[in-house]
């Protein structure tokens, strides 16, 4: 079996429905502290899919999971990702990303499964010193979040030398859109990320998008990223670990479309997919945004063979139906 840790949360769902939609048999856990037990029920409906809820901050916790179970390998999401909390209360990323899986390396090694698939970020990387921007480029996050993801990538490579641990790195750049079937989608309660609070000025009545700075040194003055598409994102994972399986060595991968889009195309886009006028403002830029951030993922495709094949319109395609099932389910109305 598969243990997908976070599964109850936004990438890790879409992976967990690419895993069993190829067979696996896959355990999720996780602490339901910002995913949702809807989510997991949906991922049961669609094939052997096991529910352990627990927080990895708990040693017994995780390692109960690989008691029970015959693990094969480890997909590892369950994380916080919120940046300017992550500046606020980095107590409590330290504790959950960086403590949290410790605890979950430590439960490997003592049950002896040796390959993980981890969940890094491009903000690995902090503010680029040239794009697009490959593996190979500095480390330097201006935020807790990215420190803490950086941690463990630092924990990875010392759990391999001294235990035969071996992981892929996945460094994500913007993921985007949501299941094609809307099964599971993009649920946060605090939402941060551009093109669900796009979406929400088109479903929530008097809500005005904000441009987060237009004076930015790109050609329309908005900030430029990769944003690459959820499900894409997901084949990528089960990629990488099949590579580990057939390869036995760890490794980095960047995932990203290698095109960027700033602000107010993506934004143009979402009216235009949509066909709907939003509403929108430019306000004061928002701390600690780089200008342009874009990928070289030329390492993913070469060796992984991923293609990353869906576009910026499809994702916001798939994000609106989910936002408008989200909304319905808010509204009362029951979970289909
Ligand atoms: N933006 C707006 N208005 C909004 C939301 C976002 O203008 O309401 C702008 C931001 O200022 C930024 C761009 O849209 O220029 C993208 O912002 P997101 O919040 O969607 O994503 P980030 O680029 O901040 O994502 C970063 C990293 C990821 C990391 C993530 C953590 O690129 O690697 O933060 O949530 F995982």
């Amino acid at each position: 079996m598969i243990l997908i840790t976070g599964a109850a949360g936004y990438i890790g769902s879409h992976t967990a429905i690419n895993f069993i939609q190829n067979g696996c048999d896959i355990v999720i856990f996780d602490n339901l502290e910002v995913g949702h037990i809807e989510i997991v029920n949906e991922l049961k409906k669609l094939g052997n899919v096991e529910f352990e809820q627990g927080d990895l901050r708990n040693l017994e916790d995780i390692n109960r999971v690989f008691d029970k179970y015959s693990i094969d390998g480890v997909i590892h999401f369950a994380a916080f990702a919120l940046v300017g909390e992550s500046v606020t209360n980095p107590s409590k990323y330290y504790r959950n990303n960086v403590y949290g899986t410790l605890n979950l390396l430590d439960a490997m090694v003592a049950h002896d499964v040796k390959k993980i698939v981890f969940s890094s970020t491009c903000a690995t990387y902090g503010e680029p010193k040239y794009t697009p921007i490959d593996e190979e480029h500095p480390q330097s996050p201006i935020n807790p979040y990215g420190n803490s993801k950086l941690c463990v990538e630092y924990m990875l490579k010392d759990y391999d030398t001294a235990y035969g641990l071996k992981s892929i790195r996945l460094r994500y750049f913007n993921v985007a859109g949501c299941d094609e079937q809307t099964r599971v989608g993009e649920w946060h309660d605090t939402e941060t990320h551009l093109i669900p609070n796009i979406l929400k000025s088109v479903c929530e009545e008097n809500k005005t998008f904000k441009i987060f700075g237009d004076d930015y040194d790109t050609p329309d003055g908005t900030c430029i990223r990769d944003y690459v598409n959820v499900e894409d994102l997901a084949q990528a994972h089960r990629l990488a670990y099949l590579y580990l399986c057939e390869n036995n060595k760890s490794d980095v991968f960047n995932l990203g479309t290698e095109q960027g889009d700033s602000v107010k195309e993506v934004f143009n886009t979402c009216e235009k997919v949509l066909n709907k006028k939003i509403s929108v403002e430019t306000v004061e830029r928002r701390a600690g945004d780089p200008a342009k951030l874009y990928a070289d993922a030329t390492k993913a495709k070469s060796i992984l063979k991923w293609s990353p094949e869906r576009t910026l319109e499809k994702s916001i395609t798939t994000a609106y139906n989910w936002e408008r099932k989200l909304n319905k389910m808010k509204a009362g109305k029951q979970w289909q």
